[in-house]
């Protein structure tokens, strides 16, 4: 018997890498106009950085890493997200000093062991990037318009911007009380998770998917009537620079986010089409964080999109395409083996060029350009070997005619780009 991948491991084929390097590509072209550069993370750290920045009460930290301890006795974790290992980064590299506002972008794969359905998986990936340094509220204005503008330029449809604020830990600790008092009368209608969350972690109740928790929080408390005097003009200056912008936005003030290090202001982008699992991304303020993880009090705001549930929403006609430019036919072994090296020279000249290797008939090569979707082919036999010609065939058109081989390149290259 054959042995089987993991499950929630997906294989990402062939067939749909195109897509990924599509949007992966997408991402750095937009992320370089903002000035973001590039940062790369290890797939492995210490558990302590999750457990003190994600937070001990979170499910991410309390059920749902891949922990272990490695041949030195350390406990280790593969990494569930991406903030907490870029401050990691930022900090004992000493960039805080050189560089006191920085934009990182990252992009790889995370791994939280849930339960995989339809744009749920235990390794998954994420479009990361986030801005260190920075409490003005122009800053989560930044990242969010990046943020839509990366999305607008996939065309992904049906999205919505929700956005929330959760204060500071001094506006955090009264909604506390207040919420936990709320919810001890109606204790005995919480399911047995939600009763252990409203000792630890009363906030966390929000996420919770079953029907009766929420019908419980219908008239909850909302921590927007809790934010103190700076909280509240933050928020409302992050609000105020989006409408400038034009980017729409719906308040929803009972997001919360599933990392315990966010503060102020929160967001998620929903996507219509996704069923169950429909924030394609989310992020957030986290002020504290530095701190949380032993380090100067720094700020930083940031996101990450779900880079399955991406791909998921992208349009089929889109513009990525994995056709070839030109199919090259040969007839005889001396056209084959011209043929192999014209392959390499227009390649060299920028076209992507497909053949087959293995002397077939020219029926048989023509059936696997047709099933290639090369949009040309190009004949080439001994008879036109020795005139200095080649076939072009449009295979929309089904129209052929002769070009002689020196002009090919320029041909193909003219055609592609007309
Ligand atoms: P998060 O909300 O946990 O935030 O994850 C961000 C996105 O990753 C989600 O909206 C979703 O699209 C995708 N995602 C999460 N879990 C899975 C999964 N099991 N399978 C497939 N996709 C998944 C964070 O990770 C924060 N680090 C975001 C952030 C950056 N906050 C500030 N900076």
């Amino acid at each position: 018997m054959i042995i089987k991948g993991i499950r929630g491991f997906k294989d990402i084929l062939p067939e749909e890498t195109e897509k990924w390097f599509f949007v992966e590509s997408e991402a750095r072209r937009i992320f370089r106009l903002f000035g973001f550069a590039e940062i790369r993370i290890p797939l492995l750290e210490r558990t302590e950085l999750f457990a003190r920045s994600i937070g001990e009460a979170t499910d991410i930290v309390g059920k749902e890493m891949y922990t272990f301890r490695d041949r030195d006795g350390d406990s280790l974790t593969l990494r569930p997200e991406a903030t907490a290992s870029i401050m990691r980064a930022y900090l004992e590299h000493g960039l805080h000093v050189k560089e006191p506002v920085a934009k990182y972008y990252f992009i790889g794969p995370m791994f939280r062991h849930e339960r995989p359905q339809k744009g749920r998986y235990r390794q998954f990936h994420q479009i990361d990037a986030e801005i260190l340094g920075v409490q003005d509220p122009q800053a989560d204005a930044e990242i969010l318009v990046m943020l839509v503008r990366f999305l607008e330029t996939l065309k992904i449809p049906n999205i919505a911007l929700q956005l929330n604020s959760l204060g500071c830990p001094a506006c955090r600790e009264p909604y506390r009380a207040e919420i936990q008092a709320f919810l001890r009368r109606k204790q005995e209608g919480l399911c047995e998770d939600c009763q252990r969350r409203l000792e630890a972690n009363p906030l966390r109740i929000f996420d919770c998917k079953k029907e009766a928790c929420q019908a419980l929080l219908g008239d909850a408390p909302i921590i927007l009537d809790f934010l103190d005097e700076d909280c509240r003009g933050h928020f409302e200056d992050v609000q105020g620079l989006l409408r400038d912008l034009g980017i729409s936005f719906a308040l929803n003030p009972r997001m919360v986010r599933g990392l315990d290090y966010y503060t102020r202001t929160a967001f998620e982008v929903i996507a219509g089409d996704l069923g169950a699992q429909n924030a394609v991304a989310g992020g957030g303020r986290y002020d504290g964080l530095a701190k949380d993880i032993g380090g100067p009090p720094i700020p930083g705001i940031g996101f990450a999109i779900g880079m399955e549930r991406l791909i998921l929403l992208l349009d089929g006609a889109q513009a990525f395409s994995s056709r070839p430019d030109v199919f090259l036919a040969t007839l005889g072994e001396r056209a084959k083996r011209e043929g192999f090296s014209w392959a390499q020279r227009l390649r060299g000249a920028g076209l992507r060029v497909e053949l087959d290797y293995e002397g077939k008939s020219l029926k048989s090569q023509m059936r696997k350009a047709d099933r290639s979707k090369a949009p040309y082919v190009l004949i080439l036999g001994e008879d036109e070997l020795h005139r200095g010609y080649v076939t072009l065939r449009n295979m929309a058109t089904q129209t052929q005619e002769e070009v002689p081989l020196a002009e090919i390149g320029n041909r193909l290259k003219n055609l592609k780009m007309g």
